[in-house]
């Protein structure tokens, strides 16, 4: 396909039809506050993929769902015999999450084949636009927990199982989300995959601050996560002594804080945050008798990250005092380079449009992590507004959000060609 071809397609984005789908998706989930609360598995969530679907359905595009509960729409390409070319993101949120996190790369895939559709150059290779279940893990942690399922990763029934804080597991949360979708038709779980392009808000304040449009993005930053147990006793707290008490709340404070300075380096390159700290009984007169919290630690340098990491246990552990500590690793992913082919599309694409662009590195976590274990990937990067992020001040203006799904539309038909 020559250059030509590749901007009439891109030429077919429209930003007022993107934009009012961002903000229809918006409105599943809506919080008071302008955000957007749609946990994995949810009613949001299931709400969330039936508009898609039926989104999908006016372009003829054929949905299906797999095991692991990843929905895909397909447009066909004239060569039955291709592997598909994969794009998309996520459509679960934080608690207290923004419009575009996620969502953005769903509606730029939807966006992008529509424009190839209306360009009426059909690819050869079938295009199928995804949202992997569960990428956040804030109610079911650890999150991306579709894409690794589907590339084979993580195993099926070793995501099933995983509960959320009120004991629902996946598997049966799983089960009220294909209820919703029962129209939706059941495919195999993986499979081959010719590419995947995964756009995205770049969720850091550079491509903003350096007045840029797209971000190539150049690889993804390491993450090690961790659960942590600390099992005390409940007492009164009038009547026990400190001498009897085993106070779970203190000994979980101390771990954290000597976490805190274990992890503490100069440059601000560390990433360490205890998201999750939950007490119990809590209760104000009584002594904690468990503390459950979370650890997310990242660095791109994985190498330091491994050392990190391995410090995690053995600084719980003496910080424990009379309570008993677990510390479990939920999920270790080392920092990874995007192939370079990949990379040299997606800044092609920027240059033909004349969007102003520069490599850059990914600290959040994506899917396109798990992708790039079984075919080549990418990514593409719009700014966010002030780099505000998991949280509800979220923004991408609508001329970004269009200049990246322009980019997707060349990215897609060129790799689907
Ligand atoms: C993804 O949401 C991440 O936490 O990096
Ligand atoms: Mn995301
Ligand atoms: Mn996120």
């Amino acid at each position: 396909m020559n250059d030509n071809t590749q901007v009439r397609v891109s030429a077919f984005v429209d930003e007022a039809r993107l934009t009012d789908r961002l903000a229809a998706m918006a409105r599943i989930g809506a919080t008071e506050n302008g955000g957007v609360n749609r946990q994995a598995l949810s009613k949001e969530d299931a709400a969330a993929q039936a508009q898609l679907v039926q989104w999908g359905a006016a372009l003829g595009l054929a949905p299906s769902r797999d095991a692991a509960g990843n929905l895909f729409l397909r447009l066909e390409g004239t060569d039955a015999s291709a592997k598909p070319v994969l794009t998309g993101s996520h459509l679960d949120s934080q608690p207290t999450g923004g419009k575009f996190d996620g969502v953005y790369g769903v509606l730029a895939a939807l966006e992008a084949v529509e424009a190839i559709v209306a360009s009426g150059v059909r690819p050869r290779g079938p295009i199928d636009i995804v949202a992997w279940m569960n990428e956040e893990g804030s109610r079911f942690a650890p999150g991306m927990m579709g894409s690794a399922v589907f590339a084979g990763q993580r195993g099926l029934e070793n995501v099933l199982a995983v509960t959320d804080a009120n004991g629902v597991t996946v598997e049966a949360a799983l089960r009220e989300v294909r209820e919703a979708l029962r129209h939706v038709p059941e495919r195999e779980l993986g499979g081959p995959v010719a590419a995947y392009v995964e756009a995205h808000i770049e969720q850091g304040p550079h491509l903003e601050n350096e007045g840029l449009t797209i971000g190539v993005v150049n690889g993804i930053q390491g993450k090690r996560t961790f659960a942590v147990r600390v099992e005390g006793e409940a007492a009164h707290a009038g009547t026990s002594t400190r001498a009897e008490r085993k106070d779970a709340l203190l000994a979980a404070v101390a771990m954290v804080q000597a976490l805190a300075d274990a992890f503490h380096d100069a440059q601000d390159v560390v990433k360490f945050t205890v998201g999750r700290f939950e007490v119990k009984p809590s209760a104000p007169s009584v002594v904690a008798s468990l503390v459950e919290f979370s650890i997310d630690l990242r660095h791109p340098d994985s190498q330091v990250l491994r050392d990190l990491g391995d410090k995690v246990r053995p600084i719980c552990e003496a910080n424990a005092g009379v309570c008993a500590v677990q510390v479990k690793e939920l999920s270790t992913a080392m920092s990874l380079e995007f192939p370079a082919p990949m990379r040299g599309l997606v800044r092609a694409a920027a240059q033909r449009l004349g969007l102003a662009h520069r490599d850059i590195l990914s600290t959040a976590g994506h899917d396109a992590r798990y992708l790039h274990a079984v075919c080549p990937s990418g990514m593409i990067f719009v700014p966010s507004h002030l780099g505000l992020t998991h949280c509800e001040a979220e923004f991408t203006s609508s001329a970004d959000s269009a200049s990246g799904a322009r980019v997707l539309a060349e990215v897609l038909s060129e790799l689907a060609a």
